[in-house]
């Protein structure tokens, strides 16, 4: 299994200084990251929208150190939501935030500072008729995610949750989550997690994501379905039927890039499909999940390290 150690390699600064080395344009990158600007995002937003397709933007970022680079990446989605209703694009596309990102690790006040950062993006997307899901990140994030979670929650309840099937506490996750109005988006999970809080099997991993789609489909909450597996794609679809929810009632959600024909061809047969779109420029953490959860594009990426040099 080639993901374990290219999550663990990707920690490395040397292997970091390498990749980012690599321009966006490239072709690994920009499969997975169609640019860095507001206006690359809003312009990728508008091509799937007009697709039929509805989109959630993050901006790139994680680990943020410090409270200036916190308050940039406000800035910057405050500056994306402005733009996406410059654009008419308010309805067609939400905003992903990573806690981490806006301050959730700063010592002692990082609670405090990503919960405020938080607010003040969830009051700009409302404003402008939109909404807010907090990305899932490793499991020592888990439960302070889930507090700010419910804090933003009591003054905006649309803000979406996600929930990781590969932790063996999800299942339980989804059940106090699926509740009336509350949006649950349910991966499989990106991280490099131990075997004492997640199962590493990947047909364990499956099996867990069941389970949680049961409890969320038969639930009174909006279930969102982010998988590019076609058999939870195709179970996904069973379970809604058989819990009486029409399209519309659930959505299924995908990456930038990855299977792009399923996204339309969902979409096509009325279902509500959400790409989840990363822009910015620090794409290297987000490249490198993505890299490790497919190692066949593994030779493709050394080739575009090689060809650079
Ligand atoms: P799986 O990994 O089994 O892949 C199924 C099939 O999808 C593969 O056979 C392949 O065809 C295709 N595929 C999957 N990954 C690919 C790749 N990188 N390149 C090319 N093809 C690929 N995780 C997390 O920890 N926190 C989060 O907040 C989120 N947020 C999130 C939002 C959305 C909208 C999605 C779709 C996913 C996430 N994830 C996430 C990532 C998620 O946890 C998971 O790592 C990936 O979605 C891959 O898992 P699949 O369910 O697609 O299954």
């Amino acid at each position: 299994m080639l993901r374990e150690p290219l999550l663990l390699l990707s920690r490395s600064s040397r292997v970091k200084d390498l990749v980012t080395r690599l321009p966006i344009s490239s072709t690994i990158v920009n499969r997975y990251v169609p640019g860095e600007t507001t206006a690359d995002a809003v312009a990728a937003t508008r091509a799937l929208v007009d697709d039929g397709l509805v989109v959630s933007i993050d901006h790139l970022g994680e680990d943020t150190r410090d409270e200036q680079q916190a308050e940039a990446i406000v800035t910057a989605y405050l500056e994306l939501i402005d733009q996406l209703a410059a654009a008419g694009l308010a309805h067609g596309a939400e905003v992903s935030v990573k806690l981490s990102a806006i301050g959730q690790a700063l010592p002692e006040v990082g609670p405090k500072v990503s919960l405020e950062n938080a607010r003040r993006i969830c009051r700009a997307a409302r404003n402008v008729g939109t909404t807010v899901t907090i990305d899932m990140e490793d499991h020592t994030t888990t439960d302070q995610t889930l507090t700010t979670l419910h804090e933003l929650r009591k003054d905006h309840p649309e803000t979406g949750a996600v929930l990781q099937a590969y932790l063996r506490r999800t299942e339980g996750d989804c059940r106090a989550l699926a509740h009336e109005g509350s949006r649950v988006r349910l991966c499989k999970g990106a991280y490099n997690e131990p075997d004492s809080v997640a199962w590493t099997d990947r047909l364990e991993v499956d099996k867990s994501y069941v389970r949680c789609l049961k409890v969320l489909m038969a639930g009174q909450g909006y279930p969102m379905v982010a998988t590019h597996d076609p058999r939870m794609i195709r179970i996904a679809t069973a379970l809604a039927t058989r819990n009486g929810r029409m399209p519309g009632s659930y959505e299924f959600q995908m990456l930038y890039g990855i299977r792009p024909d399923e996204q339309r061809r969902l979409a096509a047969g009325g279902e509500t499909v959400r790409v989840y779109l990363p822009y910015g420029r620090e794409w290297y953490g987000y490249l490198m999940r993505r890299l490790a959860e497919r190692p066949a594009n593994l030779t493709f990426f050394l080739r575009s390290l090689v060809s650079k040099r």
